[in-house]
């Protein structure tokens, strides 16, 4: 089941069904409000220590336990999930209680897994608070955390039942945050096989001001923008919840090279949505060397993600051993039956195709 109501000060709401279990998502201005959120049970706020005043905002005068982590990618690790699960009993939360998780993807993926542990899973809310966790990682149930030095190693699949995403929230998003969500933005616009989201980021070239770090863009075009992203995503979890079908995998365009990427520099040494978009440009050049990407299609998406200053020279500046950078990308756990899967624009979205190491070595290696 899923609608989309646009009614005035244009909000957004979404019901997407994900395995059975039922999540909404607001697209809106203001920040909830704990009271709302929590009605008369008891709950516990989430944050980094970026995201501490929005989650102060959100308890306003109410007692809410807030449990804060340090930020980064670094943090996102078992030692987190512990303090996270060891603020809860200590706040004496029971298992009615919310996790309210207040940051970006980090603290959403966080929040996520221990909700889905705690005594068996207690309900999860999110509020997004970068761009990249709301287009991406706040919608689809994927929860998890870093562990022997591989990004997302452990996790589960656990839905919120409610996300906030309210626009104000992004007033003190650093712009290198928001050119990281904007790679994801492209990376859904390709996936958009009605075009519309490509469309609405065309026009009057909205994405430019997410990326310049100037003030915050139009609340209209913004909640369009969120909103279509994440109808699109929404859409592809829906039908592929766990990941199980061919469908779910298109989510991960540019990011096979991505994650090897990010590993080869360093975890936290590249920005998330940095490493996803030079992975596009490889995810680009491996279609059209297939011949599977229509080589104008290709050029206006490198153009696109070019046009925003990303990085897209390979070899990348922070992966020069090509050897190495092959080996990562071999041990990818989005290998099924022994073979790499990878994704390519194809004509009006992705296509998945495995490809022979050679030529990923020229494409990594920019030979
Ligand atoms: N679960 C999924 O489906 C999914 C999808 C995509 C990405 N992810 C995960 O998301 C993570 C990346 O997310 P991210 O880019 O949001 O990183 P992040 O959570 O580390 O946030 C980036 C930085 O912005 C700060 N920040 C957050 N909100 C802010 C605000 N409103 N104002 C000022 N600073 C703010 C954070 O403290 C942090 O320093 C990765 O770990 C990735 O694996 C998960």
């Amino acid at each position: 089941m899923r609608n989309a109501r646009h009614g005035m000060n244009n909000n957004y709401t979404f019901t997407f069904t994900l395995g059975g279990v039922l999540s909404r998502v607001f697209i809106e201005h203001e920040l909830p409000a704990a009271e709302g959120i929590i009605g008369a049970g008891n709950g516990l706020l989430v944050c980094d220590t970026h995201t501490e005043p929005l989650a102060r905002a959100i308890a306003g005068n109410r007692e809410t336990p807030c449990c804060k982590l340090q930020a980064g990618e670094t943090a996102k690790t078992w030692q987190s999930v512990e303090t996270i699960l060891k603020a809860a009993k200590d706040a004496g939360l029971s298992r009615d209680g919310v996790f309210i998780g207040v940051g970006g993807g980090v603290i959403n993926d966080l929040t996520g897994f221990a909700a889905s542990v705690y005594m068996r899973g207690a309900e999860l809310c999110l509020v997004p608070s970068t761009l990249l966790a709301m287009v991406d990682a706040a919608v689809g149930g994927k929860t998890g955390f870093d562990l022997f030095g591989a990004k997302n190693f452990a996790g589960s699949f656990y839905p919120a039942a409610r996300v906030y995403m309210p626009a104000t929230s992004l007033r003190s998003l650093p712009a290198r945050e928001w050119k990281s969500g904007a790679a994801e933005l492209i990376k859904t616009a390709v996936l958009d096989t009605t075009g519309r989201l490509m469309e609405i980021m065309a026009e009057g070239d909205a994405l430019k001001p997410l990326v310049s770090g100037g003030a915050l863009p139009d609340t209209g075009i913004l909640h369009e923008i969120i909103a279509q992203s994440v109808l699109v995503k929404g859409r592809i979890v829906e039908a592929d919840p766990k990941e199980t079908g061919s469908l779910r995998a298109l989510l991960n365009l540019g990011h096979t090279f991505g994650h090897a990427l990010e590993a080869c520099a360093g975890l936290g040494a590249l920005s998330h949505g940095e490493a996803v978009a030079w992975g596009m440009v490889r995810a680009c050049e491996l279609g059209l060397s297939l011949g599977r990407t229509p080589p104008a299609r290709s050029g206006r998406i490198i153009g696109l993600i070019r046009s925003l200053g990303y990085e897209t020279a390979a070899p990348h500046p922070l992966a020069q051993d090509i050897e190495a950078f092959l080996r990562v990308m071999a041990g990818d756990k989005k290998k099924k039956a022994g073979s790499l899967r990878l994704v390519v624009p194809d004509e009006a979205g992705a296509a998945l195709v495995s490809a022979e190491t050679p030529l990923l070595a020229r494409i990594i290696g920019g030979r």
